[in-house]
């Protein structure tokens, strides 16, 4: 499969969704960056858009979007982004790049989260991507061996800072047959910011895409 070819696709199919509202959420990751490039000739109808990453806000900026603070913009009507694993139950894996935390708090503050993938990452268990997640930096090596307590084989991904200046444990050999409940019990651990399970808010709507076509799958 051309991946890029179909996440272009993903990307084009939550244009439908975005439609009517003026204020958007926008993740983070190459897929999201597919779906600035396909928003840009609609780009001026949107009042404003509320941004994952510094790189996603710069993105939308050159594409003539405002970028707007979530604390002036209240409830989202929607936001769209991709996903490193999903269930057809709507559970991802989120974080490959780094931004889980500003997503983990978009997703919560909007009423529907679109979520765009293509195909090789849907999957029936999630968890052969490792699963990221944030921590405090003085909290690194207590949380990786709380995690392999666990069964997990935590992995620091070195010389990586998050936009919100923490570190990220990548958590591999992990089959995760209870989203919800691994979600809430690693998001306990002291120094845990965000797990990138994405399960209590998972997606609403999922665009599954190939080269041609996505289709559209709805938790
Ligand atoms: C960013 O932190 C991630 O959660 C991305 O949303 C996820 O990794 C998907 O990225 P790609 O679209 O680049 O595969």
């Amino acid at each position: 499969m051309n991946s890029e070819q179909a996440k272009q696709v993903a990307a084009k199919a939550a244009l439908v969704h975005i439609r009517g509202y003026d204020i958007i959420g926008v993740g983070s990751g190459s897929t999201v960056r597919h779906f600035i490039t396909a928003l840009e000739p609609s780009a001026r109808r949107l009042k404003g858009a509320v941004a994952s990453s510094a790189d996603t806000a710069r993105r939308l900026e050159a594409i003539g979007v405002d970028v707007i603070d979530l604390n002036e913009a209240g409830t989202l009507p929607v936001y769209v982004d991709g996903a490193d694993e999903a269930t057809r139950h709507g559970h991802l894996i989120k974080g490959g790049g780094g931004a889980l935390t500003r997503e983990k708090i978009i997703a919560a503050a909007s009423r529907r989260f679109i979520c765009m993938i293509h195909r090789p990452k849907l999957v029936d268990v999630l968890g052969d991507f490792g699963l990221p997640i944030e921590v405090i930096p003085m909290a690194r090596s207590y949380v990786a061996r709380e995690l392999s307590a666990r069964g997990g084989r935590p992995e620091w991904r070195e010389g990586f800072v998050t936009d919100n200046g923490n570190h990220i444990i990548d958590i591999k050999n992990l089959r995760i047959t209870d989203p919800p409940g691994l979600e809430a019990e690693f998001g306990q651990i002291a120094g845990v910011v965000t797990v990138g399970l994405f399960a209590h808010r998972g997606a609403d709507v999922l665009l599954v895409a190939d080269e041609v076509q996505a289709q559209t799958l709805i938790p």
